[in-house]
């Protein structure tokens, strides 16, 4: 397990993040997001996007429309043709809809009372998470939300969870309010948070959740300079954690048990001889005691990510199928592959891998626990997260394209890559597990998982677009395995 920084450690951290850095912040209202986001990002000279100020956006334009807030296809044809600008103002993001500035038009009890209806559209969440991605393409962004860590950016940079008590965040919300002039009952302010709490943490599209990676902070007893400090300090974490990784390739080369070296240099040269390519790999490497978790879409995905990986002793769990044969199975034993029974929960195997984890080995696993159709990763199966919560292992997320269609020196219509996410370190799980049973937190850290393989394949294929081969073969073989197995699985 990782050691966490202290705050003098933190503090001595560089403030500097990359320029395309995405700062990611969510929490209920009133939770102190949108002054914090602002003063991040004018401290990190990163642009601020309110994304709730969009939605507020549409909703106004609805409201203007007389157009029903329960009509989701109005709603998509309104946003559809509009031109919506966010500008950071002084207080509060300046919002511009068709030309008009809306900024003061967005907060009224009107749209307060209608933006969890019109929120919680699928269509419109996807439209919005679009112009949402639009923005982080052009640069660097610290855009707050609900679910900007745990959907529209499952790979963000930092990503922070505001949290206060319900009494805490209607004292702010009234305080503003009369601020802004407008009366207000406290009780009433209260009612309505709790009720917008409800109705954004209850949706089944995309609610309101700390994500497990996020680092959460409680602002209700910080003022506005600590609740912003706590935050800069967050956004250093990831960064401090990477640059302990000092792990001497050459040494740990040394150290490695004879049979990991001849193996390691036996499958080193088969990456070469089909035209591997290895992208986004972690600066400046892996620690041990990792989760190395992949998508999985042929039989040649293991040894060709094993490929890759000359680190360290490296176990895989492995079906227990795998084991059958003699000569397999002294091979399998050779690798110390942990062989898994994968028709229920095998308690054994994880407690194996777990004790590999624990011991500073990296574990090599593939979430989806059998091959799927490229193109459509999941679903993720329990062990990821069922491991991760028991070890507190870190999850290094690895996305393989074109196993499917191999040759020797390169398949030419056929890009073949292994790409590496950056390493994911679970903050949350305690704050979790505090609130939600194991099944759960397994669960979330499943559909986190889902979400990074997803945003890995966009990545790959924004850099080398889908060829018309690769196409092909991904619609013969959905074809073919859907024929087959409805189910999804393909072995
Ligand atoms: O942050 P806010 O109060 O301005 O957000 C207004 C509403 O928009 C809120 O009730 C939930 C919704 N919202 C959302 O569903 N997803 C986001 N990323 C941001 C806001």
């Amino acid at each position: 397990m990782e050691r966490l920084p202290s705050v003098v450690e933190l503090r001595a951290a560089s403030d500097a993040v990359p320029a395309d850095a995405v700062v990611a912040i969510d929490g209920p209202a009133g939770s102190g997001k949108s002054t914090t986001a602002r003063a991040l990002a004018r401290r990190l000279q990163l642009v601020y996007v309110d994304t709730g100020a969009m939605y507020r956006a549409l909703t106004r334009a609805a409201l203007e429309a007389a157009a029903d807030p329960a009509d989701e296809a109005a709603l998509c044809r309104l946003l559809d043709g509009a031109d919506l600008r966010l500008r950071p103002g002084d207080k509060e993001a300046q919002v511009v809809w068709n030309g008009r500035d809306v900024s003061q038009a967005i907060r009224t009890p009107a749209v307060d009372a209608a933006v969890s209806a019109v929120s919680a559209h699928g269509e419109v969440r996807r439209r919005m998470v679009e112009r949402q991605r639009e923005f982080a393409r052009r640069g660097g962004v610290v855009m707050e939300g609900r679910d900007i860590g745990s959907v529209v950016f499952p790979l963000a940079t930092a990503k922070l969870y505001l949290d206060a008590t319900l009494s805490a965040r209607a004292e702010r919300r009234w305080r503003q309010q009369r601020e802004r002039g407008q009366a207000a009952e406290r009780e009433a302010v209260q009612r309505d948070l709790a009720e917008r709490d409800r109705l954004d943490s209850g949706r089944a599209e995309s609610p309101l959740a700390i994500s497990p990676d996020a680092l959460v902070i409680d602002t209700s007893r910080l003022s506005l300079e600590q609740q912003i400090e706590e935050a800069a300090l967050a956004c250093r974490i990831n960064p401090w954690l990477d640059a302990r990784v000092d792990w001497d390739a050459a040494r740990a080369w040394r150290a490695l048990p004879a049979k990991y070296r001849l193996f390691y240099n036996a499958v080193a040269p088969v990456g070469a001889l089909v035209g591997l390519r290895v992208a986004g790999r972690p600066a400046p490497t892996v620690p041990p005691g990792v989760i190395l978790a992949s998508n999985h879409i042929s039989w040649f995905d293991p040894p060709l990510v094993g490929s890759t990986f000359r680190r360290g002793p490296v176990r895989t769990l492995a079906k227990r199928e795998l084991f059958a044969g003699p000569i397999a199975r002294a091979f399998f034993r050779w690798l110390d592959a942990i062989p898994i029974d994968r028709r229920g929960y095998d308690a054994a195997a994880f407690a194996a891998a777990g004790a590999a984890l624990a011991a500073g080995q990296n574990l090599l696993l593939f979430p989806e626990g059998t091959r799927r159709r490229i193109g459509e990763p999941g679903p993720i199966k329990g062990g990821l997260g069922i491991l991760a919560q028991e070890t507190r292992a870190p999850i290094l997320p690895i996305f393989v394209r074109g196993t499917r269609a191999l040759a020797f020196g390169g398949n030419p219509q056929s890009p073949l890559e292994i790409r590496y996410g950056p390493l994911v370190r679970l903050h949350a799980l305690d704050r979790l597990l505090r609130d939600h049973d194991r099944r759960e937190v397994t669960e979330r850290i499943g559909a986190l998982f889902l979400g990074i393989l997803r945003e890995l394949e966009a990545r790959s294929y924004a850099a080398t677009p889908e060829s018309e081969y690769e196409r092909r073969l991904r619609l013969a073989q959905g074809r073919r395995d859907r024929r087959r197995n409805p189910f999804g699985e393909t072995g």
